[in-house]
């Protein structure tokens, strides 16, 4: 019996569930969704809606599902269909049907525009970290070859004399720049949709506030139609990943250009390139090439994801569903890519008689 079958007399077909899926993808918004669950309890007991005996067992029953979770030991089906409904099954097989009073006063709708915030507010205060140690990393290889003479170019040609501090202080200065943006995006999405329900809220009397307290957003949103609809702050947090990746990708371009045997500016550390299995004489820059590669994918994540917002009427349609594999794939990378630069450009040798 799912959540939503009320009123229909059979089952769905088993490729219609194949299709209506997102369980394969959104399981990793598990500890978000639970996390927004135990908030959405607590408001419930403070509204008399929960018992606090109630609410107890509902809230040691979502922390367990967690827990298991952490330990991988959580199993779905496609016929879960999602994160959401797989949370509820499990809590209902762990406390009988109070599991079911969880969804009291809310919906998937709101639901999963929760658990999708929390989710990106996590990672990107992550990727804030990351950035910061690669703009570090920058600022020391600026001060350490302050004074290394290198060819500055336009068009590719030896123009005048720069330094070769001066080239990555430039590179500094465009990670600088993402930094403050990461810093406004996380500022702009600081709002809890959770209380908006389907689309015009609950009857419920449910503290917004309390609920967006509890998950550490500075105020509930205001309007919620608008809210279980705006994936801006997905749009927001693609741009700056593909912004970075761009930046990565320019830095790739000249690393790779300085570490071919025509310039011979660079020697790549063994940890961060490979070789050539008949070729021996080869090291291959695969990390920067690698880098270029994937930001042609945060492009396509970033045009994908607008596209998909710009038909959509108000409030939420299942095209939103379609939001979550390029946020995880967009973050993921990026994040990766900066925790692979830094040790890659500490190590490198560069050659400065050359
Ligand atoms: N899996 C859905 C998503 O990611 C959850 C919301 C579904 N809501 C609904 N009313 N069908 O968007």
């Amino acid at each position: 019996m799912k959540l939503w079958n009320g009123r229909f007399g059979i089952n769905s077909d088993s490729k219609t569930d194949m299709y209506n899926a997102s369980i394969s993808f959104d399981i990793k918004l598990l500890p978000y969704d639970v996390k927004a669950s135990i908030a959405h309890v607590t408001t419930l007991k403070q509204a008399n809606v929960l018992t606090s005996e109630e609410s107890e067992i509902l809230i040691i029953g979502l922390e367990k599902i967690n827990e298991e979770y952490q330990n991988g030991q959580i199993e779905f089906f496609v016929e879960d269909e999602d994160v959401h409904m797989l949370i509820e099954r499990l809590l209902t097989l762990k406390v009988g049907e109070l599991g079911k009073k969880v969804h009291t006063g809310r919906s998937r709708n709101d639901q999963v525009a929760t658990a999708t915030r929390l989710y990106t507010i996590d990672k990107l205060h992550y990727l804030y970290d990351c950035l910061e140690s690669w703009i570090d990393c920058l600022d020391q290889q600026s001060l350490r070859y302050l004074s290394d003479i290198m060819a500055g170019c336009t068009h590719l040609q030896a123009a005048q004399p720069i330094t070769l501090g001066f080239w990555f202080d430039a590179y500094k200065q465009m990670f600088i720049r993402d930094l403050q943006k990461l810093e406004n995006c996380l500022d702009s999405m600081n709002q809890c949709p959770l209380g908006s329900a389907a689309l015009a809220g609950t009857s419920y009397p449910l503290d917004r506030y309390l609920t967006a307290n509890i998950l550490g957003f500075k105020q509930p949103t205001a309007n919620s139609m608008d809210s279980v609809a705006d994936r801006d702050y997905i749009a927001d947090s693609l741009y700056i990943c593909t912004l970075i990746g761009v930046h990565l990708s320019k830095i790739s371009e000249e690393l790779i250009i300085f570490n071919s045997q025509v310039y011979n500016y660079i020697t790549l550390d063994d940890r961060y390139s490979t070789g050539s299995s008949i070729m021996p004489q080869k090291k291959n820059p695969d990390i920067a090439e690698l880098a270029r590669g994937k930001s042609a994918r945060m492009i396509g994540n970033l045009t994908q994801l607008l596209t998909m917002i710009k038909g959509t009427p108000l409030a939420y349609n299942k095209d939103f569903q379609e939001d979550k594999e390029s946020l995880f794939d967009s973050i993921e990378n990026t994040t990766l890519a900066l925790e692979l630069f830094i040790p890659m450009i500490e190590t490198a040798k560069f050659n400065t008689e050359k």
